[in-house]
């Protein structure tokens, strides 16, 4: 098509709901860890999608699969088998705590599938009464009604009242709160064992321990969110693996395939006989052609050492930030796991985002204060040494 409006800006802004506060560029093209947009300028990426891509952008990987998948057979809904699909869910339950897996389209829908199946085993089981999931303040779990009824921040929130009800909401790392939140018609805890867009957030030593045994005691079911601190980003296959502690229900979605739509609900045995036919489904979960290059994606960061260098990786990185926070005052914190980091300043983050986006840097900032690093997990020393000369320089002046 000859479209005459060249500028995409002006092509989206015209078209497109504003729903995004969108930086001005135009993205066309990715290799790795790189991006390039519409004028040939050339960004090292550091927000990687959203902690999506983890095998960098145009994965020669997924390329291929997507194409031999996309000539054998791409989608032919859930009414039949199809062995890609089949041999991931083996693959993510084989690699996890979990023995059977639902698939769905992202990390929303993921999460509405762990509410809507802890809700259905627990209405089953002790009565309809215990419906209610605590989750906690500063979470992050979607924006569809029930996952946004979930999330503990309120800006998100705004305007599409009247919301889900039966979540009550606890102070993140805060056992005791949780415990006196406690009451029969309590069903579940859900939360990110590493807050994400919460400003990166991590757990106190023992916290999610603590969390599993009081959901023990009280025939509580333990949801983690891992959409975004799944599949490998914090150096461990699942973020919980760093704390000794495993869930009942487990989402992921994001870089579960690099960059196509898919979320995954992963769950223990016990509670599979509350999603029997007809309970729950969707059209577009666990295609064939997303399911084979999800396997794919997974069974690399498996065999192929991203998991260790992303360990290997978070560490230089976080060293090399702490060093600046020893150098500017105005960084309050630098926390993280693996290649999730942010580091907190006493200040807005907007304009240090920008400044870097124009010297050749995509970054992000989370809660206004807090830069996040969320880069592909094949990003290199090289990389990281040049954003971090980059932030000194910026602090500098
Ligand atoms: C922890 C967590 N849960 C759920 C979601 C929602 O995922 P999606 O945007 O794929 O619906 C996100 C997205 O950022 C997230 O970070």
């Amino acid at each position: 098509m000859n479209n005459p409006i060249k500028n995409t800006k002006t092509l989206a802004d015209q078209f497109m709901f504003n729903t995004y506060a969108r930086f001005p560029i135009t993205l066309v093209r990715g290799d790795g860890c790189r991006v390039w947009d519409e004028d040939g300028r050339e960004y090292i990426d550091f927000v990687g999608g959203i902690a999506v891509c983890a095998l960098g952008h145009s994965s020669p990987l997924v390329t291929k699969v997507l194409t031999e998948q996309s000539r054998q057979l791409v989608h032919v809904s859930n009414l039949y088998y199809t062995r890609p699909q089949a041999e991931l869910a083996q693959l993510l339950v084989e690699n996890s705590f979990a023995d059977k897996v639902f698939f769905c389209n992202s990390g929303a829908e993921a999460n509405e599938a762990a509410i809507k199946l802890a809700r259905r085993y627990s209405g089953e089981k002790y009565g309809k009464d215990r419906h209610v999931i605590i989750t906690m303040k500063g979470s992050f779990h979607g924006r569809t009604m029930a996952t946004l009824s979930a999330t503990g921040q309120e800006k998100v929130k705004t305007g599409y009242d009247p919301l889900l009800g039966g979540f009550q909401f606890v102070e993140f790392n805060d056992l005791s709160g949780l415990k006196q939140a406690m009451n029969p018609s309590v069903c579940a805890v859900m939360l990110e064992p590493i807050q994400g867009e919460g400003g990166v957030v991590c757990p106190k030593a023992d916290y999610l321990k603590e969390v599993r045994r009081f959901c023990d005691e009280n025939n509580l079911l333990l949801i983690f969110d891992e959409v975004q601190v799944g599949m490998g980003r914090t150096g461990r296959l699942f973020a919980h693996e760093h704390y000794g502690v495993t869930p009942h229900i487990m989402t992921l979605a994001k870089a579960l395939a690099n960059g196509l739509p898919i979320g995954a609900m992963l769950a223990i045995e016990d509670l599979s006989s509350a999603f029997g036919p007809g309970s729950h489904a969707t059209t577009f979960g666990g295609t064939p052609l997303i399911t084979a290059v999800s396997k794919a994606v997974l069974s690399s960061l498996l065999k192929d050492g991203w998991i260790e260098h992303c360990q290997e990786m978070g560490e230089y990185f976080k060293g090399r930030l702490l060093e600046l926070k020893k150098r500017y005052d105005f960084i309050i914190d630098v926390r993280g796991q693996g290649l999730i980091i942010g580091v907190e300043l006493n200040r807005e983050g907007a304009s240090i985002v920008r400044t870097c986006m124009e010297r050749g840097f995509l970054i992000n900032c989370a809660q206004e204060k807090v830069l996040r690093f969320i880069p592909p997990l094949v990003v290199t020393k090289e990389e990281i040494d040049q954003l971090v000369d980059t932030l000194e320089a910026i602090f500098r002046v």
